[in-house]
């Protein structure tokens, strides 16, 4: 468990872990050259005292930041950028979707917003790609530093602390930015105030009838990854909801989570016990401290006897109990700081919670601390910040070997063509992806052909990084639109396309870059069906309607039948290649209706193809949609670690079993 945390923190490549592993060899020789005479010179006083004070985080102390030079050692053999890596240019690979996406929305009406969308999206895309393409040419002319402009951009520099006052952060819309992030020891304190509880008629927290309201007093502090993802709300990685009152189970509690691109993970109360003595803990410390609860006051001790008994000189060790740490009205500090394991809070002085590491995230990724609720801000401290950002620089993720690269396409027929959507900044994604279900073997010898399907992104070095990045591993098929979360159902007709012209692929299979695929098991299923048969096999969906209010509301216009056809999940499903083809030769014959969910716009698509070629519709829950389970044909929201334990899972046992560190 240490080390898959520690492996979090420094990023998925193994060979870091070994100097990560050394580090924290000389870390431990420090810590204890330091704190054995720390014991020595406290002597037996320093015993109760701990009971008092909770020992707290040993990061905190002035001495362990010493590990800053971690961050030194690091760049110290990272070259400064490997600008010199040998990008070989494929002229022969197709870096482009040659589908004429203008020539297939050309003629369909304007009303549906989509389509509005796509046309914009198109355009700029055009001047972009238009762009791209120039810099491509001048690249030779000017040698590899042609793109030197935007490489140089990567070199933010950041302070290694920052303030606000309330106002100030009021004044940015309640997030305080940062720009590097974090890294192993930093820390923020925020002074604030529990405002007063108000009554809340939305059942967020508690169970309410119509009409009903509660007395609710929370707040939410939150590190989130502001520049990881486009389109998508930011990864909450740290969410810490404090709720004074109005918590359905009529206590004061303190629930931690994360939400990792949209799906939030099982949340960690704290709800006043002590985290039990057989459960994990972090960097030594519980998770959940005790609190005086109101319903066991018969284990109280009064402060008072506490002090008397300990005038008397009683030696046994004394556990004191503070109440909640949040009070309506009252001033606390509170003091979030990055640990080894984990994340540590600390309020006035005192450890009440810990929230291990979780997702795929780094800390540099948490480039923005959020505070919402009913509290009102007086500052925040944050200190021991990193001084430079490594990230948002590809080169961190992507690993420019040629065990990696793609290789090419048969002459002959392909069995099949897996399709999957990226974003242009999912650089560690698509590089979990190449480096584990990429690695099988029926992949290797092209009998399964896998290619990524990226978008233009609104920032330009991330195109040029894209198209460098399918130029080594010639595994992305770029699509020129501005990438939008309405228009990926066009990547889909543009899988179509690839899988059945430059590929002519038997079946094809559309994933998401966080799609663990087996790929022997796909195929396996395909053959189920006899060849002769037109196939869609996924996780499928019948009777499903569309969600009328809310933020994903679908309305009228865009969808106005009461029910969805029957559809498969999004992240993994197969169709036949003739259905390809007749997705295909609809849009080009600007036929084919565009919805914006694409999963329910396949299911559309087949189902207008049923009508008039029966097709096989297999239903199997392998294909997993909510995360991993045994024995899985494909497991979904798999982290760029969690690709990579899950292949070597099914390497090393030979089973689909899943990994559920996040
Ligand atoms: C795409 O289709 C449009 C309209 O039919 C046409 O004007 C354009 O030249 C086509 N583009 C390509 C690259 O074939
Ligand atoms: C668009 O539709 C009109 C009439 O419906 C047709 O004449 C025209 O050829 C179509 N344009 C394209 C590019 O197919
Ligand atoms: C490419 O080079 C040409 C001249 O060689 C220049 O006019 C043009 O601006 C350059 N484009 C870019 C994107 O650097
Ligand atoms: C390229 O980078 C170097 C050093 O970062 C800088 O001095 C130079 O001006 C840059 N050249 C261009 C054309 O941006
Ligand atoms: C706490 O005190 C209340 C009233 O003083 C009493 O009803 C309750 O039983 C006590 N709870 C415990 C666990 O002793
Ligand atoms: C496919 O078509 C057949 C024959 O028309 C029909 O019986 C079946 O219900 C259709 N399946 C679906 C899922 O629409």
């Amino acid at each position: 468990m240490k080390r898959a945390n520690l492996d979090l923190l420094f990023s998925v490549s193994r060979q870091r872990s070994t100097r990560v592993l050394i580090v924290m060899g000389l870390f431990y020789i420090l810590f204890m050259s330091f704190e054995v005479p720390f014991v020595f010179k406290n002597g037996l006083g320093s015993v109760s005292q701990e009971g008092l004070f909770s020992s707290g985080n040993g990061l905190l102390n002035p001495k362990a930041f010493a590990l800053d030079s971690e961050e030194n050692l690091e760049e110290k053999d990272a070259p400064v950028r490997p600008l010199d890596v040998p990008y070989k240019s494929r002229p022969e690979r197709k870096l482009f979707s040659s589908l004429n996406f203008t020539a297939g929305i050309v003629n369909l009406s304007l009303e549906s917003g989509i389509l509005k969308a796509a046309k914009d999206a198109l355009d700029l895309g055009g001047k972009v790609l238009r762009e791209l393409e120039l810099i491509g040419k001048n690249r030779s002319d000017r040698g590899l530093n042609g793109v030197n402009g935007s490489s140089s951009s990567n070199s933010e520099f950041c302070p290694h602390s920052m303030s606000v006052t309330g106002d100030e952060f009021s004044k940015k819309g309640r997030v305080m930015v940062l720009p590097c992030g974090l890294t192993l020891g930093s820390h923020i304190t925020v002074v604030g105030i529990p405002r007063p509880a108000h009554a809340e008629t939305d059942p967020k927290i508690s169970l309410l009838k119509e009409g009903q309201y509660v007395m609710v007093s929370q707040f939410m502090m939150e590190l989130q990854g502001l520049k990881t993802v486009e389109g998508e709300d930011p990864p909450r990685i740290l969410h810490f909801n404090p709720r004074l009152k109005g918590d359905w189970s009529g206590k004061p509690v303190i629930e931690h989570n994360t939400c990792y691109r949209m799906q939030w993970g099982t949340s960690q109360r704290c709800e006043g016990w002590k985290s039990r003595a057989d459960e994990e803990t972090v960097d030594d410390l519980v998770k959940c401290e005790k609190w005086i609860r109101d319903d066991d006051n018969g284990s109280e001790e009064s402060k008072a006897t506490w002090w008397l008994k300990r005038l008397i000189g009683r030696t046994k060790k004394v556990a004191i109990d503070w109440p909640f740490p949040f009070v309506e009205g009252k001033l606390f500090v509170l003091t979030l700081s990055a640990g080894l394991e984990g994340y540590h809070v600390n309020v006035d002085g005192r450890h009440i919670t810990s929230f291990p590491y979780r997702t795929g995230f780094t800390l540099e990724d948490a480039t923005g601390l959020s505070l919402n609720g009913d509290i009102d801000v007086h500052s925040i401290f944050a200190a021991s910040l990193p001084t430079s950002h490594p990230s948002f620089a590809p080169q961190r993720h992507l690993d420019l070997s040629d065990t990696w690269k793609a290789p090419p396409i048969p002459e002959g027929p392909v069995e099949m063509f897996i399709g999957i959507l990226s974003a242009g900044n999912h650089f560690a994604e698509r590089m979990a992806v190449r480096k584990s279900w990429m690695q099988h073997k029926l992949i290797k010898s092209s009998k399964v052909v896998v290619r990524f399907f990226v978008a233009l992104h609104a920032r330009k070095e991330v195109n040029i990084e894209v198209k460098r990045e399918a130029e080594f591993f010639g595994d992305i098929v770029i699509v020129p639109y501005m990438d939008n979360y309405d228009l990926v159902v066009l990547k889909t007709v543009a899988i179509c396309e690839y899988g059945v012209r430059t590929v002519s692929a038997k079946y094809i299979m559309k994933g998401d870059d966080d799609t663990f695929v087996r790929v022997d098991a796909i195929i396996t299923e395909a053959k189920k069906v006899p060849d002769s048969r037109s196939l869609y096999i996924g996780n499928i969906n019948y009777y499903h309607k569309p969600l009328r209010s809310g933020k994903w509301a679908v309305t009228y216009e865009e969808w106005p039948e009461e029910d969805y056809p029957p559809y498969a999940n999004g992240p993994g499903y197969i169709i036949s290649s003739d259905i390809a083809n007749s997705i295909l030769s609809d849009f080009e014959k600007h036929k084919l209706r565009l919805f914006k969910m694409e999963d329910v716009s396949v299911g559309m698509w087949v189902e207008k193809f049923n009508s008039s070629r029966p097709v096989e519709y297999v239903h199997s829950l392998k294909f997993c949609q909510f995360g991993c389970i045994e024995d899985y044909i494909t497991a979904h929201y798999q982290s760029p670690r969690q690709m990579i334990c899950l292949w070597n899972k099914l390497r090393q046992q030979g089973k689909p079993s899943c990994c559920n560190m996040r």
